[in-house]
């Protein structure tokens, strides 16, 4: 019996499905299946050695090994091979290569042959390397201090400061600290600009636009459509404009001058009628009577006082018919998968900050003058959602 449950297991994995939502089913399946059957020693080896796998993707990376495997996905290539592309010693390369083999990050076919593995080719990615880089060189120290820090400060949700200030021992906020570590700012930066290389726009259909509808009077009278608040480089205002080009109005996005000054496109924005505006998200709404204000990944970004600032200074600027749209994980009340249950934990290791449930957002909006309409969940499996709220 045990052997065919094995064989089966084997074949899956020989075999797997084709279909990206057959291979999803089955890829959670298997995370369970490993936990039902994993002994004390598995459990035990598993979390001592839980940082191995992403120093080594890192160390691959590094010596530009998944990009070599994946241009040739079938070619097998001996150590020497190797050693002479990557210029590493081949004794040490031989114990990379044996370590990422033993877990899954390429494919050992002989003694000192190697090929790439189904997983090799996501470690070529530059979003994949952007990610990498930007958790195993800030995250991965902060994240180590989260048990003495919670010690340290009586098991309380962290508000005023979080474990990244007793990593890195400093009391500034993670962005301010950023602009004194450079290689730090540069790995955080590139990790946001490519943490949605590669995804579907939500405005491509998914999500209802109607709150966007300005009526001719409106559009007349030069209403703001469009207003997002702590918007970046405005790219989520361009990404509506191409998917929505039949919604009238003018589009803002605001931002800290710091986040401004890296706006490439300011020409082509001009012409789309996008007006970056220069905003401190703690201070007045400047842009007033905006038909939707939109803030994307911000709220999970603060904890529930400083989150009050926000949208109550968004909630003053509103006209009766205007609306705000937060656009975060809404976490689930029972069963927060582990990629959203880490998220969680990333916002409250370096800001102090945290996702939440639909209650939690009822609350919080309840507090700054504002009542839950309706939520969209576009993205069943983070979570992601589009959390509309109207002034109370
Ligand atoms: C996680 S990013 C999200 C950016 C964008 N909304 C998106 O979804 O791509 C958070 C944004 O908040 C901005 N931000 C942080 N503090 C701010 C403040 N006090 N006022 C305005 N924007 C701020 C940051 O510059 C950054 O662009």
């Amino acid at each position: 019996m045990g052997s065919t449950q094995v064989g089966i297991v084997r074949d899956l994995a020989k075999y797997p499905p084709q279909d990206p939502s057959a291979k999803k089913d089955l890829y959670n399946a298997a995370l369970e299946l490993l936990y039902s059957v994993e002994s004390a020693q598995d459990t035990a080896q598993r979390l001592y050695h839980g940082h191995v796998p992403l120093a080594m993707a890192q160390t691959g990376i590094d010596l530009n090994l998944f990009n070599i495997l994946a241009e040739q996905q079938d070619r097998e290539w001996t150590l020497e091979q190797l050693a002479e592309k990557t210029k590493a010693e081949p004794a040490l390369l031989y114990r990379v290569l044996r370590c990422l083999n033993a877990y899954g990050m390429v494919t050992q076919t002989k003694d000192n042959t190697f090929t790439a593995s189904n997983i090799t080719k996501n470690l070529a990615l530059p979003s994949t390397h952007a990610g990498i880089k930007h958790y195993s060189l800030t995250m991965t120290p902060a994240y180590n201090a989260i048990p003495k820090y919670l010690a340290k400060t009586g098991y309380k949700n962290p508000t005023d400061s979080a474990p990244f200030n007793l990593a890195y021992n400093t009391d500034l906020p993670v962005f301010e600290w950023r602009k004194h570590n450079p290689e730090n700012a540069k790995a955080g930066q590139a990790f946001m600009a490519a943490q949605r290389i590669g995804q579907r726009s939500i405005w491509d259909g998914r999500v209802p636009v109607s709150d966007l509808q300005l009526s001719e009077k409106d559009v007349a009278d030069g209403r703001v459509m469009f207003c997002d608040v702590g918007g970046g480089m405005g790219h989520q205002c361009l990404d509506l404009r191409k998917y929505h080009p039949e919604l009238k109005g003018k589009m803002v996005t605001e931002d800290l001058p710091l986040a401004q000054d890296m706006i490439p496109n300011r020409e082509e924005m001009k012409k789309l009628d996008i007006e970056p505006i220069p905003h401190d998200f703690m201070k007045e709404q400047p842009t007033k009577n905006a038909k939707v204000y939109y803030l994307r990944n911000v709220i999970h970004n603060w904890n529930d006082e400083p989150s009050k600032v926000i949208l109550s200074s968004v909630r003053k600027a509103m006209a009766d018919d205007s609306v705000v749209i937060i656009d975060d994980v809404l976490m689930p009340t029972i069963g927060a998968t582990w990629k959203q249950a880490s998220m969680d934990m990333a916002m409250m290791t370096m800001l102090a900050a945290m996702e939440r449930t639909k209650e939690h957002f009822e609350k919080l909006l309840a507090d700054s003058g504002l009542k839950l309409r309706e939520v969209h969940v576009y993205d069943e499996e983070y979570g992601d959602s589009l959390i509309v709220a109207v002034p109370a």
